[in-house]
């Protein structure tokens, strides 16, 4: 359009806003995508209870706020394995903020553990409004999100971390009425 000879002042002005304002738009979510993207985990042993209970600390005030009971239910009898503190406490804060996003004041968020064969399974349940079938299958995708202000990265960075520890993550519904996430996670470190 830029090129075109009988181009009015005004068309020749909008179609300099469509140019800088896509590459804007583009800036824009290239960014997203990159923070959505972590760097690859640094694999330490570490005691998952550990950094549960830390996760649970950083967001005791949010859930205070909102008369919310975090309760926690470490079944498994040790919880040593190999991962990214880092990433953990990510994964973590990201799936127990949307369930104190989606619980109603006085709600309920319990915190599970348990041991399986070779693997470590963490329950985030809540009693919120929870997911329908639907939704389930499209909630891991980027961008989806079904909140005024949100922007649909929160589930997909936890389950880009999950898959680089060589863990698995599903949602289905929780005993309370809500959603109940599922992390399991290989105790052993993978090749
Ligand atoms: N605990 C939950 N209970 C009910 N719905 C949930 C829960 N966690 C996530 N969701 C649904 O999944 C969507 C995507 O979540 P997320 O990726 O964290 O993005 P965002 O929080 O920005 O919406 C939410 O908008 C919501 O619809
Ligand atoms: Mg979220």
């Amino acid at each position: 359009m830029l090129k075109e000879k009988g181009l009015s002042k005004i068309g020749q002005e909008m179609a300099e806003y469509i140019l800088s304002e896509t590459q804007r738009l583009n800036e824009l979510i290239t960014t997203l995508l990159e923070c959505a993207r972590p760097r690859p985990p640094l694999f330490n042993l570490q005691d998952l209870h550990f950094i549960l209970e830390h996760t649970v600390d950083l967001l005791q005030t949010q859930a205070d706020a909102k008369h919310i009971r975090i309760a926690k239910r470490f079944n498994a009898g040790q919880a040593e394995l190999f991962c990214d503190r880092d990433h953990m406490i990510q994964v973590f804060l990201n799936l127990i903020m949307n369930a104190i996003q989606h619980v109603q004041p006085g709600g309920y968020i319990e915190l599970g553990t348990r041991r399986l064969t070779d693997t470590l399974e963490v329950l985030v349940q809540d009693n919120g409004v929870g997911i329908t079938d639907t939704h389930k299958a499209k909630i891991f995708e980027p961008f989806f999100t079904k909140r005024q202000d949100g922007i649909g990265l929160g589930l997909t960075v936890v389950q880009q971390s999950v898959l680089a520890h060589h863990g698995q993550i599903y949602v289905t519904d929780s005993d309370y009425g809500g959603a109940c996430f599922h992390v399991v996670l290989p105790i052993k470190p993978q090749g």
